[in-house]
């Protein structure tokens, strides 16, 4: 935009460039009026955010990650000043993020709603003097007003790396409104909307979404299982349909459609790390690896989109040896999430064998 205005300008000296500054205005002023005509309208179920910091943070001068670039703010639910996400739409979120690893410093962002409740974490406590990148992801369930934030430590020996090329993102998005939803503040910059009947929707969507969290380690023993048996876990964020046990750590397939799954998982000191993402009989459909058996603690993530059919079972299996653990703690480092993006059986490319699932 900036571009373009001096553009205009410097073309508007010349007589040579009157239709080339006419077109740039037509073009600016039929952006501008386009954004007018859907200004609220279209975002009033819809909330999304991204973002990036192209800077680093030491621990102690401020308490919430902040961010310079905003790349979607899609209800402006998101202030990159504050760092904070208001919920406008009750509902399930997706949030995700990943920070730098500042060189000797230590590594602790913790994911926040309203500023108390501790949701999940990214870490490193590897004092060395490599850079590097952690995520984390969790789908969590938000009323009105409810805050979301990134915490970092209160402390000079924490801090977070960044620069021109942004080490620094957070992301969110509604993936599911609240089903029955009161009322709406449709925007906090527009006037209240007057109380127009809402639409109930025309066909009530397949609904299908897990968020779950470990607050244990995982050992694993050597010759105990011929099997991969699924990990477990005991903190449950959402599970929408409870289509996800966390006794048995399965998720279970009850609407066909395709899926996003995602996991994070802490290394634990003095062991390797080997998880796989695992559907049906046991294939491996995607897995995060670290043989670095130092006394490093960090994470691994992982993301995937699979088509699953009504009955399919996909799980995380960690490496049954005892030369591999996965860490975690009260900080619930390690995480487990999915959900149903698109509803329907023609998720699967054509010709591909799905039998395995
Ligand atoms: C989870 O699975 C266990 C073992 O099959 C079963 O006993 C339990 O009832 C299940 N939990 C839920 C909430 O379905």
């Amino acid at each position: 935009m900036q571009l373009l205005s001096q553009l205009s300008s410097t073309a508007c000296w010349s007589s040579h460039f009157l239709l080339t500054c006419w077109l740039l205005i037509m073009i600016l002023t039929s952006g501008m009026v386009w954004s007018l005509q859907f200004p609220v309208g279209t975002s009033s179920v819809r909330s999304a955010f991204s973002a990036t910091r192209t800077s680093s943070v030491v621990g102690g001068k401020q308490r919430a990650v902040t961010f310079n670039k905003l790349m979607v703010n899609i209800g402006r639910d998101f202030n990159p000043d504050s760092g904070h996400f208001r919920c406008r739409i009750p509902g399930a979120y997706y949030f995700s993020f990943s920070v730098g690893k500042f060189p000797k410093k230590l590594l602790s962002v913790i994911l926040v709603k309203n500023g108390e409740e501790v949701q999940a974490m990214a870490y490193d406590d590897y004092r060395r003097v490599g850079r590097k990148v952690q995520s984390q992801s969790v789908l969590i369930s938000l009323k009105e007003m409810d805050t979301v934030w990134l915490l970092i430590q209160q402390n000079p020996k924490y801090a977070l790396y960044s620069n021109t090329g942004p080490y620094i993102t957070f992301s969110g998005y509604l993936v599911y409104p609240e089903s029955q939803p009161t009322s709406y503040i449709s925007n906090h910059l527009s006037p209240p909307a007057p109380s127009q009947p809402r639409c109930p929707p025309q066909t009530e969507q397949p609904q299908s979404a897990f968020s779950v969290a470990r607050t244990s380690t995982f050992l694993g023993q050597s010759g105990r299982h011929q099997d991969r048996p699924p990990l477990t876990f005991d903190v449950e964020y959402v599970n929408i349909g409870s289509h996800f046990n966390k006794t048995t750590g399965l998720f279970t397939c009850r609407f066909p459609g395709v899926y996003f799954f995602a996991f994070t998982v802490g290394k634990h000191p003095r062991k390797a790390l080997s998880v796989k993402l695992m559907t049906g009989g046991g294939q491996v459909q995607a897995m995060v690896f670290d043989e670095d058996t130092s006394k490093r603690r960090e994470m691994q993530s992982q993301s995937l989109m699979l088509p699953l059919s009504r009955g399919d079972r996909v799980w995380l299996y960690s490496q049954q040896d005892e030369r591999y653990a996965i860490y975690s703690n009260q900080g619930r480092y390690t995480t487990f999430s999915g959900f149903l993006v698109y509803p329907g059986a023609e998720g699967a490319p054509n010709g591909q064998d799905r039998s395995h699932l």
